[in-house]
């Protein structure tokens, strides 16, 4: 991955393949961000004209290439889009600085280093900046054959304007490498073909991880679910030849006072089984496993920060396939927490196997669950691509991940449980059905996770099915296919909790 280094040369004399500026759209043209003051100068302060010349307005994904002028050491000036100039006395969002510097990267792929001068003040900015590089030279070559033109990454970000020396600031570093590997991490897996990535493999991943961290991690093969009755996961991953897993990882702290369990749907390929989908919506569905992707690497990061609370992490882990020995519309099951449940599709298997999850993790009664999963096609026809929605069984909990998503610069937004949609569930046959009314699908599958968390627990879920994969063109630090969707708020929350500064 990219090296993230903190330097306190100035912009015009650190040796550089490029040097990295801010422009942001002014009321009457460009403006050069503050941080930028040398190269400005070497400019003989023209550079906003040049911009503008040029074409820029400063503009939120722009990247505008310039060749140095005397008085530079790096060769290239690149000028990357900060949207809108802040009002006076206020500094740029860690948002606009993690998104520059993520196109930044990816723009600058192939070169050996480039210095960051960037308006960074605070550590906060600098975690931004470094995080948004970081990503933003994410790219997965795995199944490529890397011909020789092929660019590698960006070798190594050095960000101007922070101080190497300062404890505040080289936590921040740190910390955007650790959240920032994870996260990479993630979107590996979820771009993994799923021929590859099976629900075995996945749990050797974590297990290996589990290892290096100092996180205990506790596998179930398909004779421990089958045995321990975990009917969700087993009746999901019953039509497969590669069989289900549920992984338990453990971060605890010697001094926590909270805990917090996270649950993750990981379908490491979703056909829909029986109930199969048809072509055209099939192509993408390695990406089901991206919120168990999520809660991975936010245990992971948990533990690589230190963070002084306990965090367990709950990967439900499925291949949903048709066959012979496939669960079947119309066949019940029984579920971990002794409910039964009429699968009337089999397409709706992520709620069967996180409430398995669901039912496991509250018998530990911690402190809140959150979880993750690329649940409902309305999900995605309600909020977009880029946006996930929150449900809870509790409004404070619901709007506190609503803030602490804003808070990280991932889109979100709360969405309602509504209590009538649950009768649409009712199964003359079991306790209840997998699917109910189609209108507000994604609550629909809310409602259903609810009645598998514990009593008197704090819950959310989090419906990533939009943000957690890519298809369009990268922007920002977001590249095409995984995202690593859910992981900062995720890591956010666990901090939070650890600070004392939640419920
Ligand atoms: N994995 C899908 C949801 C999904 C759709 C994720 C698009 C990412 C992009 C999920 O298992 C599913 O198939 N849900 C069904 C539920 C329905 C059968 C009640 C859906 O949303 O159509
Ligand atoms: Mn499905
Ligand atoms: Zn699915």
């Amino acid at each position: 991955m990219t090296a993230l280094t903190l330097s306190t040369a100035g912009a015009a004399t650190l040796r550089a393949d490029a040097v990295v500026v801010g422009v942001a759209k002014g009321a009457k043209g460009p403006v050069v961000a503050p941080g930028a003051e040398a190269v400005e100068k070497a400019f003989d302060g023209k550079l906003a004209d040049v911009l503008a010349t040029l074409g820029a307005t400063g503009g939120e994904g722009e990247a505008t290439k310039l060749p140095s002028p005397a008085g530079l050491k790096a060769p290239l000036v690149l000028a990357v889009g900060l949207g809108a100039v802040p009002d006076e006395g206020d500094a740029y969002a860690e948002e606009a600085l993690r998104r520059a510097a993520g196109v930044a990267a990816r723009t600058l792929a192939g070169a050996k280093k480039a210095a960051f001068a960037l308006p960074v003040e605070a550590a906060e900015d600098v975690q931004a900046v470094g995080e948004g590089a970081l990503l933003g030279s994410y790219a997965f070559t795995a199944f490529q054959e890397r011909g020789k033109d092929a660019k590698g990454p960006l070798g190594e970000a050095a960000v101007l304007g922070a101080k190497p020396r300062d404890k505040a600031h080289k936590a921040a570093a740190e910390r955007a490498v650790a959240v920032a590997e994870e996260i990479n991490r993630a979107r590996d897996l979820v771009n993994t073909p799923p021929n590859e990535l099976n629900p075995a493999a996945f749990a050797a991943v974590a297990t290996a991880a589990g290892k290096e961290h100092g996180i205990k991690v506790q596998v179930l093969d398909e004779k421990a679910l089958t045995k321990g009755g975990y009917g969700g996961i087993v009746g999901v991953g019953v039509g497969s030849d590669a069989p289900p897993r549920l992984v338990k990882l453990s971060y605890t702290h010697a001094d926590a006072e909270k805990s917090l369990a996270f649950v993750g749907k990981g379908i490491t390929y979703d056909s829909g089984g029986i109930s199969l989908k048809p072509a055209g919506h099939n192509e993408t569905m390695k990406c089901d496993m991206a919120g168990a992707a999520a809660v991975f690497a936010a245990v992971v990061s948990a533990a690589r920060l230190g963070l002084r609370v306990n965090v367990t992490g709950w990967l439900a882990l499925a291949e949903n396939m048709p066959s012979g020995s496939a669960t079947r519309p119309g066949d019940v099951l029984r579920m971990y927490s002794g409910k039964t449940v009429e699968v009337l599709n089999t397409d709706a298997e992520g709620r069967l196997v996180l409430a398995d999850a669901l039912a496991k993790a509250s018998e530990e009664d911690p402190d809140a669950i959150v979880d993750v999963a690329t649940l409902t096609g309305a999900m995605v026809l309600a909020l977009g691509n880029r946006t996930f929605g929150i449900m809870a069984n509790d409004d404070a909990f619901r709007t506190s991940l609503h803030e602490i998503a804003e808070e990280v610069g991932e889109p979100s937004w709360p969405m309602p449980l509504p209590s009538d949609l649950r009768k649409g569930m009712d199964s003359p046959t079991a306790d209840i059905a997998n699917m109910g009314e189609r209108m507000g699908g994604g609550l629909v599958a809310g409602l259903f996770l609810k009645e598998f968390v514990g009593e008197g627990i704090t819950w959310a879920h989090l419906d990533i099915a939009g943000p957690a994969f890519n298809e369009a063109g990268p922007f920002g630090y977001t590249p095409k296919g995984g995202t690593g969707s859910a992981i900062r708020t995720l890591v956010r929350l666990a901090e939070r909790t650890a600070d004392g500064d939640l419920g």
